[in-house]
């Protein structure tokens, strides 16, 4: 067997790589995540230990409560995606984990257990961009669409617009100037008093309210750009509440209905627009926000009108997870890329997120 050093004192040998089952972790924020996918596409298993409970009680993520979850959960975790992979430690060959962007503690958390797991087992292991693996979740369905693509990624903590000409080759096309969708979301959730996180109980509540009821200016900035904000709509979702608050408290779902038709009417606007711009066939949908039932609706809808095929994450590949982690990793691995022993996580998100 050939040995091949990369990074420090890693050697990864020279194995049938096509049939690699690599363990993806996943601890950036709320969600402590492990999963184990075959050949870069197969999910074996996938496990998602959600800290909602927790966050619940305060409106939103408390950093250092969150990063001792992680210490709690993230071996259970673990055990439980091999177990449900039917795999031993020793089915394992390479280990993918997010490096960042993140809350600092929590991203440590996995961080640290993926090197601990890759030095004692004498595994490849590599850190991967959480945006990049959230990109690359629409490519783990069974019709992925096929490069070059338009993707809208819409979480809590990232909005963006990207161009994917390859597994490698992103361009940023724009971003949020101040909150992201998810977050909007999250905080129109605690001004009605729906708690956290708020994205799928105002996906709930919307629908049986009035869309029309309540109309919120669209927040295009510019109608021809792709840079979102959506810290003014938030504002003004505010403002309304305190302007009437006994009729804001009789009917919420009015306002989660404006709410929510003004940020998907961006949405759906901006990725379609992009696409035309870059002349591109395809759009993919990603990230928490692409959950949303009324954003897959509409896209889906708009661009039947069109040419365009849409492709849309599954449903469990959405919200932070593993598999995501597990399916890019396998194709840094594959191309011999590792991290060092010695690197460390990072917070803020990369102009671009690919694998470059
Ligand atoms: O991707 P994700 O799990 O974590 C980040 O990387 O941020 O996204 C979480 C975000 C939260 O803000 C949550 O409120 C939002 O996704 N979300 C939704 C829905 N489900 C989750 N937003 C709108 N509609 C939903 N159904
Ligand atoms: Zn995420």
């Amino acid at each position: 067997m050939k040995e091949i050093r990369s990074g420090i004192g890693i050697g990864i040998f020279e194995r049938n790589l096509t049939e690699m089952n690599v363990l993806g972790i996943e601890s950036s924020c709320d969600e402590t995540a492990a999963a184990v996918v075959m050949d870069g596409r197969r999910i074996l298993s996938s496990v998602v230990a959600s800290q909602i409970a927790v966050h619940h009680l305060y409106g939103g993520v408390v950093p250092e409560l969150a990063s001792r979850k992680h210490i709690e959960a993230i071996s259970p975790v673990v055990e439980q995606a091999l177990t449900q992979a039917k795999m031993g430690i020793h089915d394992i060959d390479g280990i993918a984990v997010t490096q960042g962007p993140g809350l600092v503690g929590c991203l440590l958390v996995g961080f640290c257990f993926a090197k601990a797991f890759a030095f004692a087992r004498g595994l490849p292991w590599v850190g991967v961009d959480h945006l990049a693996a959230h990109l690359h979740s629409v490519l783990l369905t069974d019709h992925p669409p096929r490069f070059p693509f338009v993707a809208l990624l819409a979480s809590g903590g990232h909005t963006g617009l990207y161009y994917l000409e390859a597994l490698d080759t992103y361009t940023l096309l724009g971003q949020t100037r101040d909150d992201a969708a998810g977050e909007a979301y999250d905080k129109v959730a605690k001004m009605l008093g729906l708690g956290y996180p708020g994205g799928a109980v105002i996906d709930r509540l919307a629908g049986q309210g009035d869309a029309q009821a309540i109309s919120f200016t669209r927040p295009y900035l510019d109608k021809m750009q792709f840079d979102f904000s959506f810290s003014g709509l938030k504002t003004a979702v505010y403002r309304h509440i305190r302007k009437d608050p006994q009729s804001a408290a009789q009917r919420p779902a009015d306002i989660a209905a404006g709410f929510q038709e003004a940020v998907v009417d961006v949405l759906v606007h901006k990725l379609l627009h992009a696409a035309t711009v870059k002349q591109c066939p395809r759009v993919a949908l990603v990230g928490g926000v692409a959950a949303n039932r009324r954003l897959r609706e509409r896209l889906s809808a708009e661009a039947a009108a069109t040419d365009l095929q849409v492709y849309i994450a599954p449903m469990d590949l959405c919200g932070d997870n593993a598999a995501m982690v597990a399916g890019l990793g396998f194709h840094h691995l594959k191309a011999r890329r590792t991290t060092a022993l010695d690197a460390d996580v990072y917070s803020r998100s990369k102009s671009n997120p690919g694998l470059k």
